[in-house]
């Protein structure tokens, strides 16, 4: 088992797999347009197997998610997932990827053996797609929707990344896509995990907000967790169709019942997507360091890992690694 100083039992791992993507989301984007900084320094895929065991078969995580960047950019991703599926003790295997590639993808992920994929959706409208990520492609990520759903991956989760005067006005749209499509859309607080600190406190939506918005087509319930560690606040319309969840980082920090820790694309293992140090357990591993030592020096970092995030403190300091960097 892997606790921190706080109680709280890690049952979490999300894995960057690559720092690279093929969008480039102004509110996201890694410092090096194309990631070559940091791909000599990569995971390979011995090393993401071999932290993933000790991770579930000697801490007894329970979840693994694999991000970036953009994952389906690592070449042959699918023999990865087989991998990881096969530990003993995982209970489930999740993907976050922007789809742009799971038109070709999705079968194979499937059979590979992945269990869920949630999939980054800021925008339905072309135009503003293309404003958002750079890339005029929403009819690629919708047909990658498709096809996942098609391929067993339903319900999907559909993450949305609301920011005011970006995407606010389509909440609503939003709403009506999770009532006709059955996928779960999640609508995310900005964070400040920008590289190019496009973040302020007055482009946050809040979660209140959110929800007034979607009342427009109905009534929303609320539905109960399905594990306290869950980060979304999860609703239903009154009616039945249509679920949504809240992601409420900054508004309603859900940082007390926290179980994830994260692995960067590079190697490091960070204890919170705010630390503001991580730990290289890459290069330990590269040393020649044997099981023992490296499940000791994951144990004394995740000892250590924060409280929580300061976003509403008034001493905040805005960190200096996006997402792409740390693994969603
Ligand atoms: N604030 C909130 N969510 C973000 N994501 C990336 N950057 C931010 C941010 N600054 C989202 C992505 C993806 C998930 C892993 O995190 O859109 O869906
Ligand atoms: Fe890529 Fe996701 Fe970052 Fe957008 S948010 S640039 S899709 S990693």
């Amino acid at each position: 088992m892997l606790a921190d100083q706080y109680g709280r039992q890690v049952k979490d791992l999300r894995i960057s797999v690559t720092d690279r993507c093929n969008y480039r989301c102004f509110y996201c984007k890694p410092v090096d347009a194309f990631g070559q900084h940091y791909r000599s320094g990569i995971m390979s895929y011995e090393e993401i197997i071999r932290l993933s065991q000790i991770f579930v078969v000697e801490f007894g995580v329970e979840k693994i998610r694999l991000t970036g960047g953009e994952p389906l950019l690592r070449r042959e991703i699918d023999l990865l997932v087989t991998e990881i599926a096969q530990i003993p003790g995982l209970q489930d295997l999740a993907m976050t990827t922007n789809a742009h590639l799971l038109p070709s993808k999705a079968h194979k992920l499937k059979e590979a053996g992945l269990d869920r994929l949630t999939i980054s959706l800021d925008s339905l409208r072309p135009e503003r797609f293309a404003e958002i990520t750079r890339s005029d492609s929403l009819d690629r990520v919708l047909e990658g929707i498709d096809t996942a759903a098609k391929a067993g991956f339903a319900p999907l989760k559909i993450n949305v990344v609301v920011i005011r005067g970006v995407n606010d006005d389509e909440i609503v749209a939003f709403g009506k896509f999770a009532r006709e499509t059955g996928h779960i859309v999640r609508f995310i607080e900005f964070m400040p995990l920008d590289e190019d600190k496009q973040w302020n406190r007055e482009r946050v939506v809040s979660q209140a907000e959110i929800i007034e918005a979607l009342e427009e087509l109905g009534p929303l319930k609320s539905v109960e967790r399905s594990y306290s560690s869950e980060t979304a606040n999860k609703y239903r319309y009154a009616d039945g169709k249509g679920e949504i969840g809240i992601i409420a980082s900054v508004t309603a920090s859900f940082c007390g019942q926290c179980s994830r820790v994260r692995l960067t694309a590079d190697g490091k293992l960070r204890t919170c997507l705010f630390s503001d140090n991580e730990h290289d357990v890459l290069s330990l591993m590269r040393q020649g360091a044997s099981d023992e030592e490296v499940m000791n020096f994951i144990r004394e970092a995740v000892f250590r890992k924060e409280s929580g995030h300061r976003i509403n403190m008034p001493d905040y300091v805005y960190p200096d690694r996006s997402m792409s960097l740390i693994g969603g």
